[in-house]
């Protein structure tokens, strides 16, 4: 991953600068930030920030290497793939393993709206509307053993229909992972949606992880399988470059990538009028999430 000249060209020069504003009314705000809440007082300041990105700033600047490198590719080719019927497999340390129908899996648990911010380790942001349910419930109930410690995730890898996979583009599967505790923080989603729309081809339909706190790249996209393990799981990113893109990835600006800085971010959207403005830490949730935390020095563990 690299944060090239002509993604900042895109944001420059795009001309929607239309955020859905008819669909974010008060309601969403409310449910947005007292979903929120539930975790932990929201920041004022971060709160006023929270308005999203037009539906079109999210479907058409993408990262999903299934379909290609460049921010386009994922609107451009993602629309050839099959999402229904979907089956997600899970196994290792859960008391009901199983291949189980995306409908089955989701039956009994509460579709909600969070609207997140959303920080990619390359250094630009988006806020976005997410629906969604919350891992916990999931993995709740499938039942996680007690030997269980951390939560590996892996993408679907469909030759016929993601051009990314057929050039081997990276190591398919793609692969994350989370320790168990991060994975049942009551921020961390499974979303299924955005702006109230099931989720688009090209952001990770039919349901992909979503850990606001975290670099981009922990949440994998059209998720096929979900383990419980008792050891950290070896993902894509660090397999490839460990250096760079470590297994935690909590947005921090006071930690830079080894070749840029990760001090401030450019926000997509605006047009003309797109800033840059300073990254928070934990990516504006640390009132919710540092406690996860506590001991660990966060630049040994990046
Ligand atoms: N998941 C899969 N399967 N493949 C990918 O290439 N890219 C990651 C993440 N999840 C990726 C993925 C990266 S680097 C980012 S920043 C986000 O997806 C982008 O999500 P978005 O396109 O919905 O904004």
């Amino acid at each position: 991953m690299a944060a090239r000249n002509s993604d900042v060209n895109l944001g420059l020069t795009r001309a929607d600068v239309t955020p859905k504003s008819l669909w974010l009314n008060r309601r969403a705000l409310l449910a947005g930030a007292g979903a929120l809440s539930l975790a932990g007082a929201l920041p004022a300041r971060a709160a006023a920030e929270l308005t999203p990105n037009s539906l079109e700033e999210i479907t058409s600047y993408n990262n999903f290497y299934e379909f290609g490198f460049d921010k386009e590719d994922p609107a451009r080719h993602a629309g050839a793939l099959t999402t229904s019927p979907w089956s997600v497999e899970i196994d290792g340390l859960v008391d009901r393993p199983g291949s189980y129908a995306l409908e089955d899996l989701l039956a009994g648990l509460k579709v909600e709206e969070r609207i997140y911010r959303f920080r990619c380790v390359e250094a630009w942001s988006m806020v976005i509307p997410w629906n969604g349910v919350p891992l916990a419930a999931l993995l709740e109930k499938v039942g996680v053993q007690s030997g269980a410690k951390y939560v590996r995730f892996e993408s679907l890898a469909r030759a016929e229909e993601m051009p990314g996979v057929a050039a081997g583009l990276l190591d398919f599967p793609y692969r994350e992972g989370l320790r168990l505790d991060e994975a049942m923080h009551p921020l961390t989603l499974l979303a299924t949606g955005i702006y109230g729309e099931p989720m688009p081809k090209q952001n990770g339909a039919p349901i992909r992880l979503v850990a606001p706190w975290k670099y981009g790249f922990k949440s994998a996209k059209s998720l096929v399988k979900i383990s419980l393990t008792d050891t950290q799981p070896e993902t894509t990113w660090q397999k490839l470059q460990p250096r760079e893109y470590g297994f935690y990835a909590n947005v921090n600006p006071n930690v830079d990538h080894p070749r840029w800085s990760q001090a401030s971010e450019r926000v997509i959207g605006g047009g003309l009028f797109a800033k840059r403005v300073d990254t928070l830490m934990f990516n504006g949730y640390e009132d919710q999430v540092a406690g996860l935390y506590k001991g660990q020095d966060l630049a040994a563990d990046y």
